[in-house]
């Protein structure tokens, strides 16, 4: 099937390993001019070399970096027509584990940071009738997950976000849908200190999931085909999630 992404310009935060490499990779294999974006320097242009894709060196926990992001990707690849917003994830713990400076971080990676790209995107997109954006969040945005109380409290809202902005651009031809990564083999994982065998033990599937499953949705989800899905929240998962 051809997504119809030839040439469509293309920003990817948070890219230079896991899922959001995997979405660069899947994107720049359909034909899409890309960017990436992440902290670490050397990774990062290591990944763009690898996947074809040219790396932006910024750290979302910043505020207003969202915004130079999305205009210096603009400045070098061109006015935006998909953008996938994407990030670490936020500070682990219990409610009482984590203190108010924390929460502001969490709060400013991983809320902000969408908020601030999708709102310097959005109103090109709108000018030229066309744009993708979908936001990676969580499973744990639709069920929480026990100890990732930040994780679980801001994600719930982007999923409010996505589908009440979806609203208010569908008529100009933009989408906006969140997609939600099960368990997935990335570094990531590997953070939260749990074994592969221990995690696969819940999981319907049996395994981890594979970044490349999550990319192939998101960019089928970026494609021609996909102008009719908006406002959606679209698991992947293994089968976890339990709410209809
Ligand atoms: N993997 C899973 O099982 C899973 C499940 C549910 C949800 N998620 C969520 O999905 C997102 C991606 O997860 P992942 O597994 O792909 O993580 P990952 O392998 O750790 O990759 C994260 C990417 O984002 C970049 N990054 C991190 N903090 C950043 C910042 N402040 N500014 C710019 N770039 C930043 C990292 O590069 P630098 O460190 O160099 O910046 C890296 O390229 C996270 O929010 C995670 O919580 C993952």
């Amino acid at each position: 099937m051809d997504l119809g992404l030839t040439g469509k310009r293309t920003l990817v935060m948070g890219a230079s390993s896991g899922l959001g490499k995997a979405i660069a990779q899947a994107l720049r294999q359909e034909g899409a001019k890309v960017a990436i974006c992440a902290r670490g320097k050397q990774r990062l242009e290591a990944t763009a070399l690898e996947i074809d894709a040219s790396p932006l060196v910024c750290d979302l926990s910043q505020p207003g970096a969202a915004q130079h992001l999305v205009e210096h990707a603009e400045s070098v690849i061109g006015p935006l027509d998909i953008l996938i917003t994407n990030t670490g994830g936020p500070p682990v713990g219990n409610f009482m584990d984590v203190g108010s400076e924390l929460w502001q971080q969490g709060f400013q990676g991983l809320w902000m940071s969408a908020v601030e790209g999708i709102r310097t995107v959005l109103s090109g997109m709108q000018e030229r009738s066309w744009g993708r954006i979908v936001l990676v969040t969580s499973l744990a945005a639709k069920e929480p997950v026990p100890g990732l109380t930040v994780s679980n409290a801001l994600r719930a809202g982007l999923l409010g976000l996505a589908n009440s902005l979806s609203h208010e651009v569908a008529g100009q031809g933009v989408t906006v849908n969140s997609v939600l990564p099960g368990y997935t083999k990335t570094e990531r994982l590997a953070e939260l200190g749990v074994s592969d065998e221990e995690l696969s033990a819940n999981i319907p599937a049996g395994r981890l999931g594979r970044p490349e499953e999550l990319a192939a949705l998101t960019a089928f989800l970026c494609s021609e085909h996909a102008g009719y899905i908006t406002g959606q929240a679209i698991s992947v998962d293994g089968g976890q999630l339990m709410s209809i």
